[in-house]
């Protein structure tokens, strides 16, 4: 085994033991049961794990077939949307759980024994798989962590907070509110092995010159759009937004509650707790993020722009973000999931002193809450699907907006400044808040 077999393989192994810590104070029906129709039943993403594990990196990689055709079909992302996961015969809890430790002791063997220097069968593409793995399982535990925080919102009694979860703290709004990025042609995506097809080839972008929010948008900040009557103002609506906000009765973000004296409270994971004006904004949907926007008198940054002012000072080399072998690291300990350290389980208030600025100096980029842009999930000119279509390709156009940055939730393997999340502009189940742009005026370019 060598230097980078090993690595590859704690990385697996720090993923699983996220996976299962997780998983552990949770009953087998809590597991089995769909929590809500937009999730996948929770043993249902242990399984697909597994089974995403076996497909890629032993018949893949090692020509070792898979344990069951049926299970490829019944974890097939592609082959059953999540609304009939439920309706399918799974594997119980305890046969999940035995069915990925398999998997991943012979994925383990066959690491060892791997020869990196050839990476046969596939020269280059296969450090990519690994990471790819690794990935992907990190992003399914921010995906159960979602449907646990749905499960506290259907049934606080039934809650999900570890006890040992960090204490949020408070502290003071940055002085700035707003930075002047000047524009250019900058290289967007990153040629990294890490880096997803998506995010590739590294292309230049030319962006006019903006003004970026320091920090993300506020609970303050978004009351004062509710208590202004916002979701009663379609001129500030998208037509289509507006018509689901309407039908589906939104009148504030996911997990809000009024306390019946004219306060708000909000749930975290089934704890119901004062909502925190300093804190990120969470769980709104890209309509009520631009029609926020509208209101402030600004919009949302595109993707060009965010990935702009996160990574790149027109002087030094990119910065990709705090993970593991990721070179030019400026952000130094954003709230992302680190292992060892209690998660806050929640975003951050924005931190002028200690706060991981971006080199723009942007708050909270990285990590605390996803954030929308305006753009559609677009292919980056010269895209080339790897190591497979359904990854991203197939969600190419115009029903996706593209999110950027990552959350408290998501841990620092998946996170990168060039990383590119993507989802139905009305869904809000995921960690997302969002912050606002807008075009620079003249007066505030320098010189
Ligand atoms: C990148 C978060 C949109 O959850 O659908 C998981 C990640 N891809 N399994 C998703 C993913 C395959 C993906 N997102
Ligand atoms: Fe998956």
């Amino acid at each position: 085994m060598d230097a980078l077999t090993a690595a590859l393989g704690a990385r697996l192994e720090e993923a699983r033991a996220r996976t299962l810590d997780l998983l552990a104070p949770l009953d087998d029906a809590t597991l089995a049961r769909q929590i809500s129709p937009l999730m996948s039943p929770l043993v249902w993403d242990l399984a697909h794990i597994g089974n995403y594990e076996e497909l890629w990196l032993l018949d893949r990689v090692a020509g070792i077939p898979t344990t069951s055709a049926a299970y490829d079909d019944m974890y097939d992302a592609f082959e059953h949307p999540r609304a009939e996961r439920p309706a399918l015969p799974l594997l119980t809890p305890p046969e999940a759980r035995a069915y990925v430790a398999d998997v991943r002791s012979r994925v383990l063997d066959v690491l060892a024994g791997l020869d990196t220097v050839t990476f046969a069968p596939w020269p280059g593409l296969v450090p990519h798989v690994y990471d790819m793995v690794v990935q992907h399982e990190q992003q399914h535990v921010e995906t159960m962590l979602a449907t646990l925080q749905l499960l506290g919102e259907s049934d606080p009694a039934r809650g999900y907070l570890p006890p040992e979860a960090g204490v949020l703290r408070p502290t003071s709004r940055p002085t700035r509110e707003e930075v002047f990025v000047d524009g250019g042609s900058f290289t967007m995506g990153a040629d990294v092995a890490c880096a997803y097809d998506n995010e590739r080839p590294a292309h230049e972008r030319a962006v006019a010159p903006f003004l970026m929010d320091v920090t993300p948008v506020t609970c303050g900040d978004f009351l004062a759009f509710v208590d202004d009557g916002g979701y009663a103002e379609s001129r500030l609506w998208d037509p289509i937004g507006w018509d689901h906000r309407r039908r589906a009765r939104l009148e504030h973000p996911q997990s809000w509650l009024r306390d019946g004296g004219g306060g708000w409270l909000r749930n975290r994971f089934g704890h119901i707790e004062d909502l925190r004006p300093d804190e990120p904004v969470m769980h709104v949907s890209w309509y009520e993020a631009d029609a926020y926007a509208r209101w402030a008198g600004k919009r949302l940054p595109t993707e060009a722009e965010w990935e702009l002012a996160a990574s790149w000072d027109g002087i030094s080399d990119k910065s990709l973000g705090p993970g593991q072998d990721r070179p030019h690291t400026r952000e130094p300990r954003p709230n992302l999931w680190w292992d060892g350290t209690p998660s806050p389980f929640g975003p951050l208030p924005a931190d002028p002193v200690d706060g991981p600025g971006s080199p723009h100096g942007c708050l909270q980029m990285l990590g605390d809450v996803w954030e929308w842009t305006s753009s559609d999930f677009a292919a980056y000119p010269g895209f080339r699907a790897a190591p497979y279509r359904e990854y991203s390709e197939v969600f190419f156009g115009s029903e996706y907006k593209v999110l950027r940055g990552g959350s408290w939730a998501t841990h620092p393997t998946a996170c990168r400044t060039t990383f590119r999340n993507w989802d139905f502009p009305v869904r809000r189940q995921i960690f997302v808040g969002f912050r606002c742009a807008r075009d620079a005026p003249a007066e505030t370019r320098p010189g």
